[in-house]
């Protein structure tokens, strides 16, 4: 079978360090073997409230950021979810189908609805159907996420099968991607939780930060009990997560780091990872100031990747309307 790749980021403010190494970086590399599609998913970012200016300008800086980071828009496609109108309709389908107790049992729903209260929209409940049909539209084999969209992904399978069953057979069943080292990249201030962008500013470093502030915060990250620089994710979660992130940022193994660190302390590591971290990001934060420079060039690649998600998403729906019953022949 053809692989297709398709994945995709929110463009609520600036991706973090945890969302490039979970995510873009692996997109990065897949593009390469695999057609793929990457959607900048501005549906999914309005389940909780955005203010409309900045949504906007956050679409266009995500563009921005896929293209840094070494999305190479002849070989995939580039674009914004609610550009294709179809992801709407199957998501509306797929809602049909799902269970409302599946939707229960989704733990991304369970924390953020804790977090907001009483201040739950209906969307934040559904939004798994609309990752589904972002994914089932396009016969995606493959899903590159990070371990927090693990349980999404699998629903779209869930969901993938239970539609072929019911109206014949129209959805391939995808895949998850998931790294075995990075998928869940922690907070630098507390290692039982993963690195988010509603975390407090110095739990996570954004692909945008500058020297200064990268070495203060990885200096602050809190770190176990022991002094030795060993990779256990059970005795020492916090070192063990600064490590994951710079085996990314060096391309080095747990064994090669532990070696190199071997008598010195925690003081050296964290000096060397603020080091690598902003090696990493410096070839990305100069790509990224030109491309943001250029936003007609960035509407280009936009509409092409438009045009493209529409051709294929298009054709699809056709068939899914008349496997539902949808409509008139
Ligand atoms: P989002 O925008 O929250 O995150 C984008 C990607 O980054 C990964 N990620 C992480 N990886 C490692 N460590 C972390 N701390 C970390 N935080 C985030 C996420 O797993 C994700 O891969 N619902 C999705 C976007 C989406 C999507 C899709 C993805 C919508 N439709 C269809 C794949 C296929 C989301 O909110 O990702």
């Amino acid at each position: 079978m053809k692989e297709l790749l398709f994945s995709g980021v929110q463009p609520t403010n600036v991706p973090h360090i945890g969302n490039y190494i979970g995510a873009l970086k692996q997109w990065a590399e897949l593009q390469h073997k695999h057609r793929s599609l990457f959607c900048i998913v501005d549906l999914h970012a309005i389940t909780v409230p955005q203010d409309p200016k900045k949504l906007r300008q956050n679409i266009l800086d995500t563009a921005a950021v896929y293209l840094a980071v070494g999305l190479d828009p002849k070989r995939c496609a580039i674009y914004v979810q609610s550009e294709v109108p179809e992801h709407v309709e199957l998501s509306w389908i797929l809602g049909t189908i799902m269970k409302i107790s599946e939707l229960e049992r989704m733990t991304q729903f369970k924390d953020k609805s804790k977090k907001r209260g009483e201040n739950v929209g209906v969307g934040l409940f559904t939004y798994p159907a609309l990752m589904a049909a972002d994914i089932l539209l396009y016969d995606t084999t493959l899903v590159p996420v990070g371990e927090d969209q693990m349980q999404h992904v699998e629903l779209a399978r869930t969901i993938a099968r239970r539609f072929n069953s019911n109206f014949g057979d129209t959805f391939t069943v995808p895949q998850p991607l998931i790294q075995k080292v990075g998928a869940r990249i922690m907070a630098l201030d507390d290692p039982k939780v993963k690195m988010s962008k509603s975390g407090a500013p110095v739990s996570f470093i954004s692909l945008t930060d500058e020297p200064d502030a990268i070495l203060k915060k990885i200096m602050r990250a809190v770190t176990d009990s022991g002094k030795d620089v060993v990779y256990d994710t059970v005795k020492q979660p916090a070192i063990s997560n600064l490590m994951t992130i710079y085996h990314h940022a060096t391309g080095k193994n747990m064994k090669e780091i532990e070696n190199e660190f071997t008598g010195k302390g925690y003081g050296d590591f964290k000096a060397a990872l603020a080091d690598a971290i902003i090696a990493m990001l410096a070839p990305i934060q100069t790509k990224l100031n030109e491309y943001k420079k250029d936003p007609t060039e960035l509407g280009r690649i936009l509409d092409a990747g438009r045009d493209a998600a529409s051709k294929l998403a298009g054709e699809k729906m056709k068939i899914v309307r008349e496997r539902v019953g949808l409509g008139r022949s």
